[in-house]
């Protein structure tokens, strides 16, 4: 199965540096997963600009072409096409489908195959994904007929699904997950009759943007935005794609800029899909100084350019309906937080106990090694800040929202931080240690 990257070795980051200039953070993840998936399930071409050509997307491509879809080579900078085979057209792999370690490949994944009557597909990932729980999607999914079965009744990979056929039904979720959303939306568009998904706040909404522009019948309404409803019986047609910057990878320079003593950073070109944008929302409460210039529309989604610079910072204070608006943000959020005068306080956050890691534990771990003074508990944590971080040896332990969360509180650190498992980044960020030379040179 899933053979690690190579280790490559621990690196050193001099702290006391500063940072400047204009960055363009490379493409959305979770658009690019979608403008995969749903080209693959289309009719024609998808021709997708902007796609991000990191792990996590490789997976969901090659994962595509071993069901015979044609997705040609992702190269960074090049437009991607995908070569649709329409809703029904997956073929059976003949081997295992590896999701790497990509959650958002393997949830959508399921949904995706669910209904492919009488095909059989086994999924797979890496050592995290594999402990990553699945029946939060399973369950929904057998609900409308779905057969998956896996370890611990059906949580864990590896997952085998019998594709077969399925009804629309409502689907109350117990998390605002877009993943879960995503996979009953893609299981709904072959299911008999409609199907509605009822969130308890609202989570990012690329998949219902998007499979609407491809030509699905889907309404958003409900309070908050909540709930979701497909109407099956249209058949998706091939689309021209522009992917926005992450602001997911964006986080990590908002964040240096606003901690980092005389930095002044431009990121050009970021999503600002109000769903994502809790981590500007955060950083307006912290005082940071932050404008968004140049807000347009491109391709259905909102994107603008991001100019923050360095200056005094209060805490914050985030929970309920904001936290799956930033629940990718928090690491970095943590790393903030050390540079606010007073206390910061993270609540209702447990999902960031199963993400790639198990976010606070290691964060609280990571960060308490450079001497931030953290309080983790079942839901979130309390960061008690000015603290003076110091350089200290610390480990992504593989999570690349870790591994460039550390690297941003390795730049304020007093003395040199070792970083062990830099690589982790590649799997949303393969460029961000030549964009952390660049800003800092
Ligand atoms: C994602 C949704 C979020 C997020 C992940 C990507 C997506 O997960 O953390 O990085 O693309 O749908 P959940 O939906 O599980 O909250």
């Amino acid at each position: 199965m899933t053979q690690s990257p190579p280790a490559s070795s621990p690196l050193s980051l001099p702290g006391g540096g500063s940072l400047r200039g204009t960055v363009r953070v490379p493409g959305d993840k979770s658009i690019s997963h979608r403008a995969l998936l749903f080209g693959a399930i289309a009719e024609g071409t998808t021709r997708i600009e902007g796609l991000l050509p990191a792990e996590d997307p490789l997976s969901t491509a090659a994962c595509l072409r071993a069901m015979g879809v044609t997705v040609s080579e992702i190269r960074a900078g090049e437009p991607v096409t995908v070569q649709g085979v329409g809703l029904d057209g997956l073929q059976e792999p003949a081997d295992v489908l590896d999701c790497g370690n990509s959650g958002t490949t393997m949830r959508l994944m399921l949904g995706l195959l669910a209904g492919r009557v009488g095909r059989h597909f086994v999924l797979s990932g890496d050592a995290s994904l594999r402990g990553r729980p699945m029946r939060r999607v399973g369950g929904p999914l057998a609900h409308m007929g779905a057969a998956i079965q896996g370890r611990k009744g059906g949580n864990f990979a590896p997952l085998a699904v019998l594709g077969g056929a399925l009804k629309g039904t409502t689907i109350r979720t117990p998390v605002a997950s877009a993943q879960v959303k995503s996979a009953i939306l893609l299981a709904a568009l072959t299911a008999e009759g409609p199907t509605t998904v009822i969130e308890p706040a609202q989570s990012r909404d690329h998949s219902e943007r998007m499979l609407r522009a491809f030509g699905a019948d889907l309404v958003v309404g409900g309070p908050g935005l909540t709930e979701v409803r497909l109407t099956p019986g249209h058949r998706l047609q091939g689309q021209a794609v522009v992917v926005p910057g992450d602001i997911s990878s964006a986080a990590f320079w908002l964040v240096a800029a606003a901690i980092t003593p005389g930095a002044r950073i431009t990121v050009d070109n970021v999503g600002l899909n109000p769903s994502r944008t809790g981590i500007l929302e955060v950083l307006e409460q912290m005082g940071a100084r932050l404008e968004v210039l140049n807000r347009r529309d491109v391709a259905g989604e909102p994107v603008g350019d991001l100019r923050v610079s360095h200056g005094p910072l209060q805490p914050f204070e985030i929970g309920g309906e904001l936290i799956p608006r930033l629940v990718d943000e928090i690491p970095v959020l943590a790393v903030a937080a050390c540079c606010a005068e007073g206390v910061s306080r993270i609540g209702d956050a447990a999902e960031l106990r199963v993400k790639e890691t198990d976010r606070l534990m290691v964060m609280a771990r990571q960060l308490g090694a450079m001497g931030a003074r953290i309080e983790e508990f079942e839901d979130g944590m309390t960061i008690t800040g000015v603290t003076a971080l110091r350089g200290a040896v610390v480990d992504s332990e593989t999570d690349h929202r870790v591994a460039m969360s550390l690297a941003v509180a390795a730049g304020i650190a007093q003395g040199s931080t070792v970083l062990h498992r830099p690589e982790a980044a590649a799997v949303s960020y393969p460029d961000f240690w030549d964009d952390l030379a660049r800003l800092g040179a």
